[in-house]
Parts: structure tokens; sequence; C-alpha cells
């Protein structure tokens, strides 16, 4: 049941499509309702029909951004999958920490990165396995995300009961950790590994300049987007990577060959791309 016209709805697919370049079909107005509804009350509107109305009638930046903010899809867990930080932690970074052994220095980029979950699980592996490099190397780990109150989650570093026991190892959790309140908050030698800051991976002017990327994340967004925008999308990063560099999609999307940009490698189950040229 919505409270949308079939225009209104049509209306907030292209405002969220051209701000995000998520794709909303029909048939997900039942989400739409559940995402915007809180939205609407807080607006002290009848139904997310009304909001959208507002959208439409007079424009507003902020409740626009709030809007687009609420259709995204934010899930994530520390360790994501698993068998991806073994191939990181056996293969790659010790792949990279060969091959980077005279510069002694790391561009990671976690693009979409939600409430931090993965770069912080990042810096954890590091902090762990490669302890001398991860406190005498210059390794940066960026963490960028769309969504303002995700950037902001992952700045504050702090994480709800739930979301701890989700993935995390109780001995990391006793090691990075420190019970504040309700919520755990991650201590500052982890926090201080990872930079965070707000990117739109369709707009390029906000990617972060990193100068030769070594690793990049880009996990469980490009579901969300057309065919056309991922290949735009893989084409600008294969432009910010090393020639030697690593490339991590989420595990449903790496079934599909990528550009002639990629080459796919496979170590057990983990399937990662690296640039051809
Ligand atoms: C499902 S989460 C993935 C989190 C993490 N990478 C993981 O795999 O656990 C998808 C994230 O992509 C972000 N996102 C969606 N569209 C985006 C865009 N155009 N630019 C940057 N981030 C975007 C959302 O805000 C959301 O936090």
């Amino acid at each position: 049941m919505t409270t949308m016209t079939a225009s209104q709805f049509d209306f907030l697919c292209k405002i969220v499509r051209t701000d995000s370049a998520i794709v909303l079909e029909s048939g997900k107005e039942y989400l739409v309702e559940s995402r915007l509804a809180p939205i609407a009350r807080v607006q002290g509107l009848g139904s997310v029909g009304d909001l959208v109305q507002r959208l439409v009638s007079s424009p507003s930046a902020q409740l626009r951004a709030q809007v687009v903010d609420a259709m995204t899809t934010n899930e994530t867990s520390f360790f994501r999958d698993v068998h991806p930080w073994q191939t990181l932690r056996e293969h790659i970074l010790p792949d990279l920490f060969t091959a980077r052994a005279v510069s002694r220095r790391l561009n990671i980029w976690c693009a979409a990165c939600s409430s931090g979950q993965e770069p912080y699980s990042l810096a954890m592996t590091l902090l762990e396995h490669f302890p001398e490099q991860a406190r005498t190397w210059n390794i940066k780990i960026m963490a960028t995300d769309l969504s303002p109150s995700m950037v902001e989650r992952c700045k504050s570093a702090r994480f709800t009961q739930l979301e701890v026991n989700r993935g995390l190892p109780a001995a990391l959790l006793m090691r990075y950790f420190v019970k504040d309140g309700a919520e755990w908050r991650l201590t500052d030698d982890v926090r201080r590994m990872v930079e965070t800051r707000a990117a739109n991976l369709v707009v390029p002017s906000s990617l972060p300049q990193m100068g030769g990327i070594d690793l990049v994340m880009i996990r469980n967004v490009l579901i969300y987007f057309d065919d056309p925008t991922k290949a735009g999308i893989l084409s600008s990063i294969h432009g910010r990577m090393k020639p030697d560099s690593y490339l991590m999609l989420g595990s449903s999307e790496v079934s599909t060959g990528l550009s002639s940009d990629f080459a796919r490698h496979q170590t057990g189950k983990t399937i990662y791309f690296r640039p051809t040229a």
C-alpha cells in the first residue's frame, strides 16, 4: 500500500537517480514508504505522498538531500564475507608490502564505507597482522560515502552492541574497543588510520585525490547502479589506481566480467581484479 501517486513515485525515482545514481524501480514503493515515513513525520506531513509533493512544489536542497540519504542502503558488518579478509591478509597485503618496500607508502580507498565497519576492519587487520608496517609506514585508508549520516557515523567510530556482535572476533573487540555507555568506541590507534569524508561515486570531482591508489575496496554498492553507471565508475577508479594495484568488489558483484581495464584473479573463494594497463 503506497501513499504516493505514480507520478510522485516517478519524480522520487528521478531525484534519487540524479543525485546518487541509485536505480529504484516500480515495485519498490513499499521500500520508499518505509524509508521516508520517518522524514514525513518529522516534517509534520501526513504521508510520504505529501512529502514527495512538498519536494515537487517547494524544492529544498536540504530536504532533498535527506530524502536521498534515506534511500541509501547501509547494510554492512565487520569482516563482511570472511574469505576476502583472509585473501587480503595472506596474499594481497603481503604482496603490496613487498612491492612498496622502497616507498613504504600505501594508499587504500574504501569507497562506499557506510558506517565504517569495512575501513576499520582493514585498519585492525593491519595492526594485528602487519604491526611493524602499520606503525611505521605511511598508510592512508580513505573511507568515503555519499550519505552524510554514514560519514558522520564512520567518523564517530562508535558501534552498538548489535554491530560489534556481527563479524567481529571477541579478541579484537577486547583489544581495539572501549565500552562507552551503551556503545563501543574504537581506540585512537585504529581511528587515526582512517580518514573519512563524503564523496559521490558519480561526481568525479568529489572523489578523493590520493595520488595513485594501491587497493580499492568498492563492495556492495555497484549493485544499485545501472550498467553504464557501473562502467563509468570503474573507468574513473581505474584512472586513479597504480598499475600493480588491487580492486575488490562485493561477492555478488564479481560474477560478470569487468571491462578490459581489469583482469580477474581468484585465490580460494575470493575474486579480485587488477588493472591490465
Ligand atoms: C550496502 S552499503 C556497503 C558498505 C560496505 N562497502 C560493505 O560492503 O559492507 C552501500 C553504501 O553505498 C553508499 N552509496 C550509495 N550510492 C552511492 C554513491 N553514488 N556514491 C557513494 N556512495 C554511495 C550508501 O550510502 C551505502 O552506505
